[in-house]
């Protein structure tokens, strides 16, 4: 019998149709427990800051605040559900390289409480709007540290043309930046922040990421600024297939812990908060996909499956060529004895799901679960052909609740204007 944290795969599909995105949310407490336990040292004060773009809606966002984390937004959308949540605002961190004047005027007034600075235009916008406001706020500037870490290599770069951030090549600009905002009166350089990719599984990039971001704190320090924190960012890794072997939460975060504590002595000991963002990593193996099996076909070279979604509930496939795996639900105690195409169901060749997956013999009817999607699956889903967004449930210990109710045509459609005709 499939279960999802005790509750019956096809009992979810008769209760909340397919396709239908499941997270088993003891996996989600368990990942945020690991992570809050896990990240503690005796010299800094740390932080988990959930990197709510992965997957951002209230019920995920309560989840957060119930295990002491901050958030990460990246926009007014995030930012909104997760006030609308009653998050504290002190514990969110305000990202993207093109905040909108909207979104910081929002910020602002929401008081949230830490800006991070991704470029000197949006630093003199932030400037000019605080000017009339009551409100004081931190700020990190995000940099970039010439590492970039993808899967299980990362490479040490100038990247000087990265959108994200100050090149580390141009430190006076930072410096005159963060004269400028300090000068304010209202804003207050707190320290530097840095995102080096995703899906990392080599904790030597992270060890890299430290020593540099140790090395360049000393020099606002020198300079005179007060930075007192670190943040890391994200980029853990999860496990999709049996290719992928990502480090245990422990031991990432213990690497990164010891070789800040290492560097804190090394240049003089003035930083007090050790920040890290992950995103994938809390979210990713929590979640699973429930699609129907339509269709089969047989072409000379392939044995397609057709499922009730695709790319439009997941990109990633088509965008990443990323990997997955799947059950058929109630059939794996059988041979997998077929290599299957899991195609979804919009227009667009690229819309494969999974190549080559050995199953056994799916029918008409069959309930397909792929593993792994909890993690930029709804959050980057799209209405392309007009499918309506899937229901999210999250299951605990053999009890479902729905966190966002399947998407109806009328809703989707809501917002469409139709000339009048006479
Ligand atoms: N912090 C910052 C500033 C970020 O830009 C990101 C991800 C994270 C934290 C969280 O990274 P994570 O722990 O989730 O790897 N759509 C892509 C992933 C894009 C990640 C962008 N930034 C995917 O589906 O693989």
């Amino acid at each position: 019998m499939s279960e999802i944290s005790g509750m019956n795969v096809q009992e979810l599909v008769s209760q909340f149709g397919t396709p239908l995105f499941v997270y088993d949310e003891s996996a989600l407490r368990q990942k945020l427990h690991d992570f809050t336990t896990c990240f503690q040292s005796q010299i800094f004060a740390t932080r988990v800051v959930y990197a709510s773009k992965a997957f951002n809606c209230k019920a995920m966002i309560d989840l957060i605040g119930e295990y002491g984390c901050g958030l990460d937004v990246v926009s007014g959308g995030e930012l909104y559900t997760a006030l609308k949540t009653g998050f504290d605002p002190s514990l969110i961190w305000f990202h993207g390289n093109n905040k909108t004047p909207a979104e910081i005027q929002m910020a602002l007034d929401a008081k949230v409480g830490t800006f991070v600075i991704d470029n000197e235009m949006e630093a003199e916008e932030v400037l000019e709007q605080i000017k009339e406001k009551e409100t004081e706020i931190d700020v990190l500037f995000r940099v970039n540290p010439g590492i970039e870490a993808h899967t299980h290599q990362y490479v040490v770069t100038g990247h000087v043309d990265s959108k994200f951030g100050f090149s580390l090549l141009e430190k006076d600009v930072i410096f005159d930046t963060a004269k400028k905002l300090q000068a304010s009166g209202k804003i207050h350089v707190r320290g530097i922040h840095a995102h080096i990719g995703s899906q990392i599984f080599d904790k030597q990039a992270y060890v890299e990421l430290v020593r540099k971001m140790f090395a360049f704190a000393k020099e606002l320090h020198d300079k005179g600024f007060d930075v007192t924190d670190i943040n890391l960012g994200g980029g853990f890794g999860a496990y999709y297939t049996s290719e992928d072997h990502p480090v245990p939460v422990k031991e990432v975060c213990d690497t990164i812990l010891r070789t800040c504590e290492e560097e804190n002595s090394r240049t003089g000991g003035f930083i007090r908060q050790i920040l890290i963002e992950p995103g994938r990593s809390i979210v990713a193996e929590a979640g699973y996909t429930l699609y129907t099996v339509g269709y089969l076909k047989q072409t000379p070279n392939k044995t397609y499956a057709f499922v009730d979604g695709g790319m439009s509930d997941n990109i990633r496939p088509a965008l990443y060529q990323a990997k997955y795996d799947a059950y058929i639900a109630g059939k794996e105690n059988l041979l997998s004895e077929i290599n299957y195409t899991i195609a979804g169901k919009c227009c667009e060749s690229g819309d494969i799901l999974i190549e080559n997956i050995a199953l056994p013999k799916a029918e008409k009817g069959d309930i397909l679960v792929m593993k792994t999607t909890g993690a930029y699956g709804y959050s980057m889903a799209s209405h392309y052909n007009k499918l309506p967004f899937p229901a999210v449930v999250f299951v605990n210990e053999g009890k479902a609740r729905t966190v966002i109710e399947r998407e109806s045509y009328e809703h989707m459609t809501e917002l469409e204007k139709q000339e009048e005709r006479s």
